[in-house]
């Protein structure tokens, strides 16, 4: 949907992200947002090529967001590679790649918080990610809602890598009337299926081994569970086979109702389901979901 071409820019502040997305208004153009933390591969740049589809111009935020890392994971050692991240999106047809400083994003003195639903309300940041990462959602919803409302986009583009950020984005934009258009985009995969992530970057030849099973495991157990088996024992057996793989630990791993991420009652699926887990290899926490 691309309309005509478009010099390639570097933009850090907000007052330049809206201008430019004044003019295109203006110019009767339409805009995608993809949101990321940079450290580009190619399952970015699908979630661009797909933006383009859809809209006339693209921004792509690149931005390590400190809100959603606790103070012992990874905000030092997350990778970083900005110069090589706008290379490849103006090669791929992005307008601007926004790479906004710290203060910039959270001016000092910014208190204002975001929660998508707590023990008590409920919603897709219960569980999961959410039990493990507990600042996690908070620090996506709130750069997300800036984010939103800085680009001032017709969509935004997300990958459904992660599923659960999805469903919080999803519910944040429904309860706070933001009119962006929220799409999410399935999970590039390599050769074996192993979920493509900037963290894989940590892992060694022998992780990199180990990480590849996992894609086959939650396959099999999705496939135990649409056959009818009852859901607690496949994610028993699904959490032992990620060990045994030489997965460190496991987090969860867990069948769950797609949408809102809710334990299916009766034991058994019901409807659209998916299967999500998160497990350590090393230092490095891969996280991988699919549809049952
Ligand atoms: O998925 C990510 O890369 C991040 O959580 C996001 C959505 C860019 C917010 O920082």
């Amino acid at each position: 949907m691309s309309a005509g071409n478009e010099t390639f820019r570097v933009v850090r502040t907000v007052a330049d992200l809206r201008s430019i997305v004044g003019e295109w208004r203006r110019a009767g153009l339409s805009v995608a947002l993809v949101p990321t933390m940079g450290a580009l591969h190619a399952g970015h740049l699908h979630l661009v090529a797909e933006a383009l589809k859809r809209a006339d111009r693209v921004i792509t935020s690149v931005f390590v967001n400190p809100t959603q890392f606790a103070a012992h994971e990874d905000l030092g050692t997350y990778p970083r590679q900005q110069e090589r991240d706008a290379e490849l999106l103006a090669e791929v047809g992005c307008a601007v790649m926004f790479a906004p400083t710290v203060d910039e994003m959270y001016a000092p003195g910014a208190v204002t918080k975001i929660s998508v639903g707590d023990a008590e309300t409920g919603g897709p940041s219960q569980g999961l990610e959410g039990a493990f990462r507990p600042q996690m959602f908070g620090g996506v919803a709130l750069v997300v809602a800036k984010l939103l409302n800085q680009a001032q986009a017709d969509i935004a583009v997300f990958g459904e890598k992660d599923w659960q950020q999805l469903m919080v984005v999803r519910r944040l934009a429904l309860d706070l009337d933001i009119p962006t258009e929220i799409i999410g985009v399935p999970t590039v995969r390599d050769e074996t299926g192993l979920a493509l992530s900037s963290r894989n970057a940590y892992l060694s030849a022998e992780e990199l081994a180990v990480a590849r099973r996992l894609n086959v495991i939650l396959k099999e157990a999705g496939e135990k569970a649409r056959a009818g088996r009852p859901v607690p024992g496949v994610e028993r057996e699904a959490y032992d086979a990620i060990l045994k793989a030489g997965f460190d630990t496991v987090d969860y791993v867990a069948i769950r109702r797609a949408d809102d991420l809710d334990v299916f009652p009766s034991g058994v699926i019901e409807g659209e389901a998916r299967i999500l887990t998160a497990a350590r290899i090393g230092r490095t926490r891969l996280i991988d979901n699919m549809a049952v």
